[in-house]
């Protein structure tokens, strides 16, 4: 069942890159006491992701600050190495963690999973964009598989 707006995100695991590398992150310590803005996407250096979604949170970054949020989160079901040699190469500095659900737990326990496994990319995640505020989901809006209208940075600026 996909997590609704006014439920609390799942209590998770995840990982993130650091200059020691992957460091364990709680998911309540991540969204704990800030207004989040996560997007989830299918993958790490595909296409879309890596033309439109991350580099529109990374363009919109200041703008969405100056909105009220506190921290922009990049998801996806991909290891720690990945999401920061993806963060690396998209220059993604500051304005964006890069969070790696790499066993799916988030994605699963939100309803947010999308099997590739037909393509050779294994259970991914939906394309999603979610505005958290401690802990509580705000606004959900998810993208069909292959369209990117939604979930983009420039289309949650105009809801928030
Ligand atoms: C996408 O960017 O939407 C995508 C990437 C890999 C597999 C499926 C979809």
């Amino acid at each position: 069942m996909t997590i609704k707006v006014g439920e609390k995100i799942p209590s998770v695991t995840l990982h993130t890159m650091t200059k020691d590398g992957p460091k364990p992150i709680s998911s309540d310590d991540l969204f704990r006491g800030k207004k989040v803005a996560v997007f989830g996407l299918p993958g790490a250096f595909t296409p879309t992701c890596s033309a439109k979604h991350l580099p529109g949170f990374v363009k919109k970054a200041a703008a969405l600050k100056k909105k009220g949020i506190d921290e922009i989160v990049c998801l996806s079901v991909n290891d720690a190495f990945v999401m920061g040699a993806w963060g690396k190469d998209q220059k993604v500095g500051n304005k964006v963690t890069m969070i790696a659900d790499g066993s799916a737990d988030f994605t699963k326990a939100a309803g947010l999973e999308l099997d590739l496994t037909a393509r050779g990319l294994g259970l991914r995640s939906q394309r999603f964009a979610m505005v958290v505020d401690k802990v509580v989901v705000k606004s959900l809006d998810i993208d069909p598989a292959g369209t990117f209208e939604k979930t983009s940075a420039e289309a949650m600026l105009t809801r928030l």
